[in-house]
């Protein structure tokens, strides 16, 4: 089967010149459909800016990058930006929710970018709040909620138009342990259901949680790696 996500000797140098910074440096990697995948290393090791190119939000200084079986990494912002809608739900650290809309409004946003009519579009908000266990918190703004819940929904905001790809960028950064354990419940379950999940992530100890381990270093990988423990699921 055709991977999902194919990056091949990517490069991304930032100030090209004296001062440059190769942030990433020379990744290769492959990613199938199905897969619960960590991403890991230490701060500044590159794996923002791989979570940027993975997720189209900016385009390498040199290698190529197949999503879906689309070249992403010559595309237009225009181009991307699309290819983001239609590709990638993203979970971010700090949940990036809007403050004046409730559960609902929030969860439907990516649905209204994507052209979904507004019949279609609660509906679907509302089924993935229930995925994420918030049927009784829809209409609750951010403020509202606790970060656990806040996280949840922005959780129901990344699933709710079913992409191929779920994003998280370090989704458990600002949770307390117990609301850490429900989110990554949360992603292990979406995996069993099939999703592509792939958090990134300083933590070993949400790594040991993920199936499958690449280690970045110096924007290069330096391990990818199977869990045992894991294996089966
Ligand atoms: N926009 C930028 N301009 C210049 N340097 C950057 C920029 N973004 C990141 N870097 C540098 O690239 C390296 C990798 O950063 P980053 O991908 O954010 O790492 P991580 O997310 O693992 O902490 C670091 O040395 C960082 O300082
Ligand atoms: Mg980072």
């Amino acid at each position: 089967m055709e991977p999902l996500i194919s990056i091949k000797d990517m490069h991304k140098i930032y100030n090209p010149g004296e001062n440059e910074v190769r942030a990433l440096d020379g990744v290769s990697l492959e990613i199938h459909e199905g897969e619960f995948v960590a991403i890991i290393g230490h701060s500044g090791s590159g794996k923002s800016t791989l979570m940027n190119m993975i997720g189209c939000l900016d385009t390498p200084t040199s290698g190529s990058y197949f999503l879906h079986g689309k070249d992403v990494s010559r595309m237009t912002d225009n181009e991307l930006s699309d290819v983001r809608n239609q590709e990638i739900g993203f979970i971010f650290q700090g949940f990036n929710l809007i403050a004046n809309l409730d559960a609902i409004g929030n969860v439907e946003l990516p649905l209204i970018y994507r052209g979904i009519d507004r019949k279609t579009r609660r509906a679907a908000a509302k089924q993935a709040l229930i995925k994420v266990g918030l049927e009784k918190r829809m209409t609750h703004k951010p403020s509202e909620m606790s970060g656990g819940q806040q996280q949840r929904v922005a959780v129901a905001r990344a699933i709710a138009a079913s992409p191929p790809v779920i994003l998280a960028d370090e989704p458990t950064g600002n949770l307390d342990s117990k609301s850490t354990k429900e989110i990554m419940q949360i992603l292990e379950g979406l995996h069993k259901s099939g999703r592509t999940v792939i958090i990134i992530t300083h933590d070993n100890e949400i790594a040991e949680q993920v199936k499958r381990v690449i280690y970045i270093r110096d924007g290069r990988i330096e391990q990818d790696y199977l869990n045992e423990e894991k294996q089966g699921e």
